[in-house]
This record gives C-alpha cells, sequence and structure tokens, in this order.
C-alpha cells in the first residue's frame, strides 16, 4: 500500500518507490503539510513547533496559546480571510458577500487505482500500480467542500493532485481563483528553475534563488502560451543534473495558468499552481461540483537529470493516450517551409514523388489547401478543399499520394475563423467578441467560441467529416492566436468569468471524441510552434511541434529547454533548408539532421531544390534514424553539457544499457580550442561498447579513425571521449554505441 493514515497522530503518509509526501490532521482540524521528501519510515509531525510570531494572528479557539498561526505552519491547501497572508489557493465568495475559506478536515478515503476529473486531460494507471487518497475540507460559512485528491503512482515517483469543489451551502459560492495544488517548503534554501521564451524561442531555462515576496510564472493568453511554460521546478541551490533535491510541478492543462512562488517572514516557500486567476471565475449553485485540473508533481534526490527521466517516463505510460506513443512514428515531409501556401496539386505530387525516393514515409500538407486561403489572412473556418488548387479534391491527391507509397496527413486550425471567410460571414457571432467593442486581431484571424457547445460540436463534425471521408494518418492541429475579448453571448453575467475555461473544456472535449474515435490517426499538436507544448495536449497528442524556429542552433536551446520536463518522443523536429528561413543560418546538413533526431524526425524543404549530394545525404540521414528512433522515442535522455557551454551534448541510452546514441554540437569554435572532452552517463560500467559508427557533420580533418573502436561502460563514464579539433561553423559529431 502506498497510502497510510496513522489514526493515534492523524498522519497521512503517500509512499513512491523513492520518495515520501507527509500530512497531518493538526489542532482544530487544520490539515498541515509536514514532509515531501526522500523516502523513510519516519513521521514529521514533531517538526513543526508551534511559536509565537508577532502579528500573525490565531486561530479563536487556539488565541490563548499564540503560538499556532496559520500565517506561519506549512499548509496543505491555503485557506483565504483567515490568518494566512501568504498566497491563497482558493478566493471563494457567496451572494451574501462571505468572502474567504476556513478549510478544516471532514473526512477522507483512500482506494486503488486512479481518480479521475470531469471533463479534463489527466494521467492514468490501472488499479495495481496506483492508488488514490481523497481528503474533504470544508469552510463552514460558504458551505464549500474542497475534496483534495491525490494519485500516487509507485513505482513511477509521481504524485498527481487535483480539487474537486462541491458547494454544499445553501447559495451560490463562486470561485475567484481555484489553485490545483499547494505545497509549502518550511525549510531550505531554493532554486526557482522554469521554462519562459517567446514565439521561435519558447522553454528558454532560467534558474534564479528564491527571494522574498512573490514570483508568478502565468499566461493569460487563453493557451499555455510561448512565454511560460506550466512547469517549474524548485531544487536545492547546490543541484545539478546528477546531484540534489529537485521538487518537479507540472500542470496538465493547456490554458491560462499560473504558478506562484513565495518566500514568506519564516523562511517557507508556497508553490500554488492551478488555472490563471485573472480571467477565471466559476459559480457554483447549490450542490454543484467543480473540478481543477490536476498538477504532476514529483520529488528526487538525484538532480535534474533524474527529475526529467521520471516526467519522460511518466508522460510516455501514464499521460499520452494515443497508441502512437510507444509505435514508430513516420519520418514526414512537411510543405510549409518547401512552400508555403503557394501549393497545388501538382507542387504537392512534386514533393511526394521525390520525398518518396528519400526514404520519407509521410507527406503532410501544411497551411494553404482549403477555401480562398492565399493568404494567411482568410479562410479560417472553411474547411474544404480549394477546388482551384485541389482539383480533385483531397480524395484524389491522397489517392495518388499513397500511389507513390506515401502516407498522408493534414494541417488545420480548427479553433480558428478568418473575418474574410464564408463560416464568418454566416456565423458573425461565432467568434469570441465583447458587445459594442472591437475585437483585437492576431494574424488578422479571430477565435472561435468553443466554450459554446454547438460550436465545438461543428469543430469536432468538421475535422471528423474530414477524417471519415478522406485517408488522412497524421493530423497537425495548429492554433495562431493568443485569446483575447472574452465574452460568451451564451453565458449569463454572472458566468462570464468562465468563458476561457469552458473554452478548454470544450476544446478536451472535442480532442477527446476524436482521439477515441480516429485512433489510428497521429495527432501532432501545434500553436504557431511550441506555444501550446504542455502534458495538457500530450493527453491527447503524443508529439507537439517544438518551435517555428527549425535552425539547429536555435533548437539545441529550445529542444534543451523543452527537455527538462517533456519526453523526446514529444518533441516535433524537423530538418530544414539553408539558409534557415528564420535566423537565416547555415548549419551543416548532418548538423540539423544530429538535432532532429533528438525528437519526432522529418523533413520540411523541398527536395527538389537540393543538389544530388544532398538528397543522397537524406538517405542515408533517413536509414541512421530508424537505427536509432526505438531508442530516442523510449530511452532515457541525459544531458551532459550545462547552459551556455561551447558545446551541447546529450545521449539517450535503452533501458537495458546496451545501445545509446550520443550527440555533440559544437557551437563556439574557438582559434587555440581547449580539449573538447566529455563524459557519458547511464552505462553499464562493466559492459564493453562498441563504436557502430561516428558520424561527424562540418569537422573538415577527421577521417573518422580518430576515436576508440570499443570502450567500457566505465571508461565512457569515468574517463569520457576527448575529440579532436572542430572547424568551421557548427559542426557536430553522433555517434551510435551497441553493447558487445
Ligand atoms: C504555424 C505553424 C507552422 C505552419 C503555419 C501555417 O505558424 O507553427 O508550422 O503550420 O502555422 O500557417
Amino acid at each position: 500500500m502506498s497510502i497510510a493514515f496513522e489514526p493515534k497522530r492523524k498522519i497521512f503518509t503517500l509512499k513512491t518507490d523513492h520518495s515520501m509526501y507527509q500530512m497531518m490532521i493538526g489542532p482544530e482540524n487544520y490539515l498541515l503539510h509536514t514532509y515531501y521528501g526522500r523516502r523513510c519510515g519516519d513521521a514529521f509531525d514533531y517538526l513543526h513547533l508551534e511559536r509565537d510570531c508577532g502579528f500573525s494572528p490565531n486561530p479563536y479557539a487556539l488565541a490563548a496559546g499564540r503560538g499556532f498561526s496559520l500565517d506561519t505552519m506549512p499548509q496543505e491547501y491555503s485557506g483565504s480571510n483567515g490568518g494566512d497572508f501568504r498566497i491563497p489557493s482558493v478566493l471563494p465568495e457567496t451572494d451574501e458577500g462571505i468572502r474567504g475559506a476556513d478549510l478544516r478536515y471532514v473526512k477522507h478515503e483512500s482506494r486503488r487505482g486512479k481518480y479521475r476529473l470531469d471533463g479534463l486531460p489527466a494521467a492514468f494507471g490501472g488499479e495495481e500500480e496506483t492508488e488514490t487518497l481523497s481528503i474533504t475540507l470544508a469552510d463552514a460559512a460558504t458551505g464549500l467542500e474542497a475534496e483534495l485528491l491525490y494519485g500516487v503512482f509507485e513505482h513511477a515517483d509521481v504524485i498527481t493532485r487535483a480539487v474537486r469543489f462541491r458547494n454544499a451551502g445553501k447559495s451560490p459560492v463562486v470561485l475567484r481563483k481555484a489553485a490545483s495544488a499547494c505545497l509549502d517548503l518550511p525549510f531550505g534554501d531554493w532554486d526557482l528553475l522554469h521554462f519562459h521564451g517567446r514565439h521561435a524561442m519558447e522553454r528558454q531555462p532560467e534558474r534564479e534563488p528564491v527571494t522574498a515576496g512573490i514570483k508568478v510564472l502565468s499566461s493569460e493568453r487563453g493557451y499555455s502560451s510561448h512565454q511560460h511554460n506550466p512547469f517549474a521546478i524548485l531544487c536545492e541551490r547546490g543541484a545539478g543534473e546528477d546531484q540534489g533535491e529537485c521538487y518537479g510541478m507540472m500542470l496538465c492543462y493547456s490554458g491560462n495558468h499560473q504558478t506562484e512562488v513565495e518566500l514568506d517572514q519564516t523562511g517557507l516557500v508556497r508553490v500554488v499552481s492551478g488555472i490563471g486567476e485573472r480571467h477565471f471565475s466559476w459559480k457554483l449553485e447549490q450542490g454543484a461540483s467543480f473540478d481543477t485540473p490536476e498538477v504532476l508533481m514529483s520529488f528526487t534526490d538525484e538532480g535534474l537529470g533524474k527529475l526529467s527521466r521520471i516526467y519522460h517516463r511518466f508522460i510516455r505510460h501514464n499521460l499520452c493516450c494515443s497508441k502512437w506513443t510507444a509505435k514508430k512514428r513516420p519520418v514526414l515531409l512537411n510543405s510549409w517551409e518547401a512552400a508555403y501556401l503557394d501549393i497545388d496539386e501538382e507542387k504537392i505530387l512534386h514533393l511526394a514523388e521525390n520525398a518518396k525516393k528519400l526514404g520519407v514515409e509521410l507527406l503532410v500538407l501544411d497551411d494553404g489547401w482549403f477555401g480562398e486561403r492565399d493568404e494567411d489572412n482568410r479562410a479560417l473556418g472553411d474547411w474544404t478543399p480549394s477546388p482551384r488548387k485541389l482539383p480533385h479534391g483531397l480524395n484524389g491527391l491522397i489517392q495518388k499520394v499513397n500511389e507513390f507509397g506515401l502516407r498522408f496527413g493534414l494541417w488545420i486550425e480548427p479553433e480558428m475563423i478568418s473575418e474574410n471567410s464564408r463560416l464568418y460571414r454566416s456565423h458573425p457571432d461565432w467568434a469570441l467578441k465583447v458587445p459594442e467593442r472591437q475585437p483585437s486581431i492576431g494574424r488578422e484571424q479571430m477565435v472561435l467560441d468553443l466554450s459554446r457547445p454547438e460550436i465545438a460540436e461543428w469543430m469536432y463534425k468538421t475535422v471528423a467529416r474530414l477524417l471519415r471521408e478522406n485517408n488522412i494518418e497524421y493530423i497537425k492541429w495548429d492554433m495562431n492566436r493568443s485569446v483575447t475579448d472574452l465574452y460568451s453571448p451564451a453565458l449569463p453575467a454572472d458566468r462570464q468569468g468562465e468563458t476561457a475555461h469552458r473554452y478548454m473544456l470544450g476544446l478536451y472535449n472535442v480532442m477527446d471524441r476524436l482521439t477515441t474515435e480516429f485512433p489510428n490517426v497521429l495527432f501532432e499538436g501545434c500553436a504557431g510552434g511550441g506555444g501550446r507544448f504542455d502534458a495538457g495536449m500530450l493527453a491527447y497528442c503524443p508529439q507537439i511541434w517544438c518551435s517555428d524556429n527549425t535552425d539547429a542552433i536555435a533548437r539545441l536551446q529550445i529542444q534543451r529547454g523543452t527537455s527538462y520536463g517533456y519526453p523526446a518522443s514529444a518533441i516535433g523536429a524537423h530538418v530544414s533548408a539553408c539558409p534557415n528561413h528564420q535566423t537565416g543560418r547555415t548549419a551543416p546538413f548532418g548538423t540539423r539532421a544530429a538535432v532532429a533526431m533528438a525528437g519526432t524526425f522529418g523533413y520540411e524543404l523541398d527536395p527538389a531544390k537540393l543538389s544530388e549530394e544532398e538528397q543522397e545525404e537524406i538517405r542515408k540521414q533517413i536509414s541512421r534514424f530508424h537505427e536509432v528512433e526505438d531508442l530516442v522515442r523510449e530511452g532515457d535522455y541525459y544531458r551532459l553539457t550545462e547552459e551556455n557551454p561551447r558545446f551541447t551534448a546529450w545521449q539517450f541510452v535503452s533501458e537495458e544499457k546496451k545501445k545509446s546514441l550520443f550527440t555533440l554540437v559544437l557551437t563556439e569554435p574557438a582559434g587555440n580550442p581547449l580539449p573538447l572532452h566529455t563524459r557519458l552517463k547511464g552505462l553499464h560500467p562493466e559492459q564493453c561498447y562498441r563504436l557502430k559508427w561516428v558520424e561527424y557533420a562540418g569537422c573538415r580533418n577527421w577521417t573518422g579513425d580518430e576515436l576508440p573502436q570499443s570502450l567500457s561502460g566505465a571508461a565512457l563514464m569515468y574517463g569520457g571521449l576527448t575529440f579532436p579539433r572542430m572547424y568551421g561553423d557548427d559542426p557536430s559529431v553522433q555517434i551510435l554505441l551497441e553493447a558487445e
């Protein structure tokens, strides 16, 4: 059993293989957090001593002792307006004007299996691998109940958390904030590692000490955003890739989110994570309930690398529902950077024919195929093929693509509507707009009001029809603007604050139905590149286009940042033409392939524009990828270098440690360089490994014989490898190691 309750001391203990989480029912039935850390057999209720802290108030019944304050004790789920001045987890309000929550323990129960959430993506696990603990807290004044849900994945070292609110009172309660989880760490010096960025430069890691005050990482853009990923790590000051205590908080949600981190007057760090509160409120009528999204939490004392591997495995095994998660993905060629909107049947068939000759397995027809889509300012919503560009329709095109021996994939952006579209002309009220105000426009398009069930239904039917009527085996589901002008004519005034979250529920409902009905279709998420790269979307899409920036050197940083939380099997990565369309850089062809091989691998270029030599190179790259794809998709991932070094190196190791792919890209060539040396990780020390192939790109004077043919795991990990001098722009080396 991974969940235990000790009735005498009223302590709850949740255990995973390497971590332990503890809380206790304290004085006056306040639920106190007592411990989250390494697994052991002890109880930590003795740690939290009562003390009189000036100006921190005491609950009424405990006033005389003066030592117990909600403002100083670590809370399991913080209330509001009752003496804890730190970040609240919930802000309820009744019609009578009663605000805040004084949450007290009422009851608990535990059972085998994992709880489910109403309409939201969530981690799953069988009865044998998971247990659920539910602890109900209640606030007498508002009648609000908060059922804290814990899903314990013992062997995965993950604990999931969510809250189910119920209005057990007599009048409606409005939730102004409803966080998914609160984590109080009363002792220690912590760094916060988070992942911020912008379009075409997503998930840049930033590590900073947690200092007094509150830091908020959030998106109020209606999608999880390029700017702040809903994933954050707290790690001890000295933690590195291989050592140190680390806590991960990953929100399984793709809409507005916020993670607040506070260092309080006592040295306690509180992290509260959940739906972004700026555009949120939810009205609970008597008896109604509301589920928050869940947070995937993990702890390890083995450093950031281990924390990443825990999340990678968990996302692959316990979050992504698609059968594609564990399956070999087709090597695809996408038409976007090959032709942009300038496409027609002839051009696409030409692309397909050439792609097939190189070993590509699936052709993706990106933007431009539908309605009057000659420019990117029109036709979104008109999801029927342009008769001018595709005279034989999608079916005619797909048949011919299939005849070449290629599968077919299609781009769509179904959440959007262009003002210049048939759909808008017939349903101008379907776009999100505030009455009497001009809506703000992004990429000259508007957002469909998916909070309305009839519009979500239209979206489902439109995509389902495309999939039913055509042999489409892959969908790139795009979303290319932020969500503004929140107002839904279908909701009464006192429910307008629900629009943004209802939008997400509408979207998840459609994604759920489509992925269930079409299990053979591979769905790739996308939002202007990696703007919606989060655990919520990964529940439906086993892969997400990582960034619109396809420059291999820029990708090193983007993919490295992404790797802290998300597995390579989820990272959409392609080889594109040079000079690169986003940066103008010309990186060696081999380096571009080596970087794309740390993801799902594919191409985003017109093969006809390449030399014979380059085409031959593509054939070799694809056959190399086939040798390593299982390893990349399911192996353990190791970052071998810290941020901003002269070079970036990483490694995949198979579960049985029999096979490993090593990659190094030199990013700062020097006149008189220091030796280029790195140690490998994750191998078996006593195993002998053969260097099956060494593939170098852009290293002018290498012969390939510079490295020993075979070495022990110990030699590779303790001594490492030294590489000969590399010259030129962005050279790289890839090595496939195999156990002898
Ligand atoms: C977004 C995507 C691109 C491409 C374009 C098409 O920007 O990220 O890959 O599909 O839309 O308009």
